[in-house]
């Protein structure tokens, strides 16, 4: 992998004089995006002393596979499509549920047991094992979900591509995001912990402990915890003005699951063995 990786910096740097279509360079970058879409290399991971690693060569390879791909029509019945990248394939194997409506891009990463409901997954992100993607979910492009994660209807899990060095958003193992939560801009959300509904998570929101009135973080949640959307007064030279803020509600036992987060198992079962 680290001459794979060699090779990709070496096209990065050359990436001005890149153009579509040259196959060599091409197919250096898809056998790097091929590791993203396998699950053996990931744009980002937590460390074991809890930092987040950015592997930025494979978010370097996501944007000269942009740079390299010309647009081709893509027709699915009615349906037509213009883009450079392909889907996602071979679901059933991965044993991976999709529902029609769904779409993973080629170059993101899936775990048995995911559910897709009609949502969106985009290349680079990555998918925990058992985690549900529920109707107009997004994943954006580098994301990093956990495993039995929930991402509720509506969720917008913002995506990063450039600059390369950017961290992604990361959401933990058995976090459960509320309906149409927004977690954006290199936003952690840690394991266990509950986003209610309509939260909106960016990496400059304070996250304010209700108990003790002390910032906890700016953009990061604590695990296992109950974090809901709230605003704090701010004084301007115009007046004063309530800017949002997540307000950490209730401290979870580690490995609790709020009774608000009871997942239908019908709904999630899978039909598929592993
Ligand atoms: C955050 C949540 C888990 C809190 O539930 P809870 O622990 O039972 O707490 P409560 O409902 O008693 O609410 C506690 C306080 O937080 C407030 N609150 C609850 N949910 C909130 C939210 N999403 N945003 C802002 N404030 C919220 C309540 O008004 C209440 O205020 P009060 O103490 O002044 O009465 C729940 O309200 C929620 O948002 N669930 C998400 C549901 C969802 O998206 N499901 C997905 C279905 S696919």
């Amino acid at each position: 992998m680290a001459d794979l990786q060699a090779q990709i910096e070496d096209l990065w740097e050359q990436r001005a004089s890149l153009t579509a279509g040259d196959g060599d360079a091409l197919a250096v970058v898809r056998e790097a995006i091929d590791l993203l879409d396998q699950g053996q290399a990931r744009v980002a991971e937590v460390a074991a002393d809890g930092s987040v690693v950015v592997h930025q060569w494979l978010k370097q390879a996501i944007l000269l596979l942009f740079k390299l791909s010309a647009m081709e029509t893509i027709e699915v019945g009615p349906f037509e499509y213009a883009d450079k990248l392909p889907l996602k394939r071979g679901y059933q194997a991965a044993g991976v549920r999709v529902v029609p409506g769904a779409s993973a891009r080629w170059g993101s990463f899936l775990e048995p047991g995911v559910i897709m409901m009609p949502s969106y997954v985009n290349i680079g992100a990555r998918v925990g094992a058992n985690s549900m993607v529920d109707t107009w979910a997004t994943v954006g492009s580098c994301a990093q979900i956990g495993s039995n994660v929930h991402l509720s209807g509506g969720v917008g899990i913002g995506g990063v591509l450039e600059p390369p060095q950017a961290a992604p958003v990361i959401i933990e193992d058995d976090a459960m995001i509320g309906s149409r939560c927004m977690v954006v801009e290199g936003a952690r959300v840690g394991q266990g912990a509950f986003l209610g509904a309509g939260a909106i998570l960016a990496g400059s929101i304070p996250v304010i402990d209700a108990e003790t009135g002390e910032e906890l973080s700016r953009g990061v949640v604590p695990p296992w915890c109950v974090a809901v959307q709230a605003s704090r007064p701010r004084t301007f030279p115009g007046g004063e003005f309530g800017l949002p803020c997540l307000l950490v509600i209730k401290r979870l036992e580690e490995g609790q699951r709020h009774d608000k987060a009871g997942l239908n198992d019908i709904l999630r079962s899978h039909g598929v063995t592993m």
